[in-house]
């Protein structure tokens, strides 16, 4: 176990998914509280079970919240604060794709995507940002994607992810006389269990994009955003850093 997040809050949403659960795992490790959210109560639960056995901590808070949902993210926030104070990282990891050509997208997987990947995070940010100005002090970093640059198939999913680019430069200058660092990271593809089930062909397709021709893992995004959290990274601010292919 680490320090270099001791007495620390961090909000990690999407935050019992593969790169969500990585990074909890990191941070915890590292001496944060983190509160891990994700949308679903009983997977939620039982992944802050297993990490905080694994870890043999008792640092790692489960909490369900969609943040899609204004009111479920500002209750969200104000349960953090009413029980540990403050909030020092918001990690906006909840994310996922729907993917189609233009001409067969519908609107409903057009807007799902939106909302969750741009509208979530802007949710997110928007209820934190307030107490990190008066804390005079926060890091907030978003996932977006190499999809960003434009992918066949992902119009939604591209459109949100340079919307996140977007409001982390926004916000970067906005929010530099707080003390406040936000930044993205930019995965290419990220060897996630879920995505590890892909057929094999395609998977190694995907792995040899990468300039080391080799998967990335959950872990190594979790160290990006670890550096992100922390002082070592405190005149970096309006960034989109890649890692894996771009
Ligand atoms: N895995 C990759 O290759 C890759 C590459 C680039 C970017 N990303 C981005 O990284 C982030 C994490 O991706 P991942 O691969 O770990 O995906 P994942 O599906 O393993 O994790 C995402 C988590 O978000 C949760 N979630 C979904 N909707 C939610 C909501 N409304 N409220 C709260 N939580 C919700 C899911 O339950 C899941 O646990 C996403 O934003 C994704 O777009 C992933």
């Amino acid at each position: 176990m680490g320090e270099k997040l001791k007495n620390k809050v961090a909000i990690i949403t999407g935050g019992a998914g593969g790169i969500g659960g990585a990074i909890s795992a990191l941070y915890a490790a590292e001496g944060a509280v983190v509160v891990a959210n994700d949308i679903n109560a009983e997977i939620t639960e039982k992944f802050a079970t297993d990490l905080s056995a694994k870890l043999n901590c008792t640092n790692i808070i489960p909490y369900a919240a969609d943040v899609c949902n204004r009111e479920q993210v500002n209750k969200m926030v104000q349960d953090v604060l009413d029980q540990f104070g403050h909030i020092d990282i918001l990690v906006n990891c909840a994310g996922r794709s729907k993917d189609a050509l233009l001409h067969k997208m519908s609107e409903s997987d057009w807007d799902f995507v939106i909302n969750l990947n741009l509208k979530g995070t802007f949710n997110c940010v928007q209820y934190v940002y307030p107490f990190m100005r008066q804390q005079n002090q926060g890091k907030i970093i978003s996932l977006t994607s190499r999809a960003r640059m434009g992918t066949i198939g992902q119009i939604n999913y591209s459109s949100a992810k340079a919307g996140l680019v977007g409001l982390t430069c926004s916000l970067a200058k906005e929010a530099a006389r707080f003390n406040i660092n936000v930044n993205c990271i930019s995965p290419g593809f990220v060897l996630t269990p879920r995505l590890s089930q892909m057929e094999e062909k395609h998977l190694e397709a995907r792995v040899q994009l990468n300039p080391f021709e080799r998967a990335v893992q959950p872990e190594d995004v979790a160290n990006l955003a670890l550096f992100l959290a922390t002082e070592d990274s405190r005149n970096i601010t309006g960034q989109v850093i890649n890692i894996g292919a771009w």
